[in-house]
């Protein structure tokens, strides 16, 4: 790809041509502020938080679509384009849930490293989001406090119908973030904008309740949402109390995939917090028995290796673990229901064994994975008591000091010797992304070398059902 030399705050910057601004200058290690933008997907421009001055243009230009090239010049952080992005912000908050406007994490307070915990002292505001929000953020980064505009207190009513992917209007910035993943990457194209003016909102397929909606729960808006306007129903206070409580016994799995956004939260390399210490901290708060998910993960594996063992080579196989893509499947693909074979997810997998966790006192099981659609699972087929997510854990160890990373490392309670996970690379852990093509992988099966494809989000499931399964041996689907 063609080079192109530009100039950003006066330092001589190489970037491939083709690329934004925002692109560029993320090249080059030079930070510009956004909010819509979201890495993966195409810009859309609503928010103009990442406001340029390109040289001979008369207008501020927004990063985050427009292209560079071959000499340009720019500038990311005069005073005029600072006071341009904290007006948009003031009018952001113009149309923003009131219980921010008493927070001190927005731009009240000097005082530069005002952690979350502080959050958990605070009665005002009851937001999933706070402590992790990017326009909050954004906020006081740009000491937004007196809000010069009128408030306009819409006052929508949440959408709870799912209890487990929830809507608060209320929170939006119309970012369209969910809207994009919902449609372009997920193809389920539940999210689409409704009304105009300052009316605008994000609303489930023909403005029904989610429950009503096409919803398949896959989980992705809430991964992609930046404030707390979709998030999953959160349980860490049931967590934390039936922890504490002497009538019950608490047995939680812990994923590996919740160290990264801890260690994010925590401030620290990933390499500071590990699995030993999060046992320790579940122990300290009273969780009887922590396992890993590695168990799960394996016992769920073998079940799949099995079915593919017995019919690869006789027809395609098409196996699939996830609770969304069996809603997506039951709503886009029924013909195809009776060629799917479904196998335990590693929550159920967990949930069966954790019958031998049992002891005197009744047993409340609880997977802690960042897996958003485990959540909704949870919900639709009763098999966890509770889903916690990193962030709720986080905030539950805040509540009750139990920093990770500055624990002794304990192991886990229970081990099983299971052997290796078998077809690692097409069963191992697979993360969701945003890409149009599935994975291929060649994989030997009954001593046969076979074409494998996995799908990594449900675009890519709907490529493979519509016809492209037939050109693989085994296909794994995830949402
Ligand atoms: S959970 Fe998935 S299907 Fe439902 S609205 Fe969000 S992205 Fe769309
Ligand atoms: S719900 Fe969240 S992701 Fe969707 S438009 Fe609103 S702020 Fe953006
Ligand atoms: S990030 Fe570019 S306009 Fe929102």
């Amino acid at each position: 790809m063609a080079e192109v030399r530009l100039t950003i705050n006066g330092k001589d910057c190489k970037a491939e041509n083709g690329m934004t601004i925002l692109e560029a200058a993320r090249a080059n290690d030079i930070r510009i502020p956004t909010l819509c933008h979201f890495e993966g997907l195409e810009g859309r421009a609503n928010c103009r938080m990442c406001i340029v001055e390109v040289e001979g243009m008369r207008t501020s230009q927004p990063a985050c679509v427009t292209k560079i090239r071959e000499g340009m010049v720019v500038q990311t952080e005069t005073e005029k384009l600072q006071a341009a992005r904290k007006a948009t912000l003031e009018l952001i908050m113009a149309h923003h849930a009131v219980d921010c406007h008493h927070c001190m994490r927005i731009g009240s307070s000097s005082e530069p490293s005002l952690d979350p915990k502080f959050c958990e002292m605070c009665f005002w505001c009851d937001c999933e989001r706070d402590g992790f929000c990017e326009l909050q953020t954004l906020n006081r980064e740009y000491h937004v406090d007196v809000l010069p505009y009128i408030q306009h207190e819409a006052d929508y009513e949440k959408d709870e119908s799912l209890d487990s992917v929830i809507r608060n209007p209320n929170k939006c910035i119309k970012c369209r973030r969910c809207v994009d993943v919902c449609g372009n990457v997920q193809t389920v194209h539940n999210l689409s904008m409704a009304n105009r003016g300052r009316d605008i909102m994000v609303v489930p397929e023909l403005g029904k309740p989610m429950a009503e909606s096409a919803c398949v729960r896959c989980g992705h808006c809430v991964d992609v949402c930046p404030v707390g306007a979709i998030y999953m129903q959160e349980h860490k206070d049931e967590m934390l109390y039936m922890a504490h409580s002497y009538d019950v016994d608490v047995a939680a799995q812990v994923s590996a995939d919740v160290l990264p956004e801890l260690a994010q939260l925590y401030k620290v390399d990933e390499s500071q917090i590990s699995m030993g210490q999060v046992v320790a901290a579940l122990h300290k708060i009273g969780v009887k028995t922590v396992v890993s998910d590695e168990h799960a993960r394996a016992t769920s594996a073998k079940q799949a290796a099995e079915v593919i063992e017995k019919k690869a080579g006789k027809e395609p196989v098409i196996i699939t673990d996830s609770n969304a893509v069996k809603n997506f499947v039951d709503r886009y693909f029924p013909k195809m229901k009776d060629k799917i074979d479904c196998y335990d997810s590693a929550q159920t997998s967990f949930c069966k064994n954790a019958a031998e966790l049992a002891g005197e006192k009744p047993l409340k099981i609880v997977n802690i994975t960042n897996i958003k659609e485990a959540g909704a699972e949870g919900k639709e087929t009763g098999n966890a008591d509770y889903v916690i997510n990193a962030r709720e854990l986080y905030r539950i160890f805040l509540r009750t000091g139990g920093a990770p990373h500055r624990k002794k490392a304990q192991s886990f309670d229970k081990t099983w010797t299971d052997g290796d996970l078998p077809y690692k690379e097409l069963l191992g852990r697979k993360a969701w992304n945003l890409e149009s093509d599935p994975e291929e992988v060649a994989v030997l099966i009954n001593g046969k070398a076979c074409k494998c494809a996995v799908a990594h989000n449900l675009g890519q499931v709907r490529k493979l059902l519509e016809g492209d399964y037939k050109n693989y041996d085994v296909v794994r689907l995830m949402a």
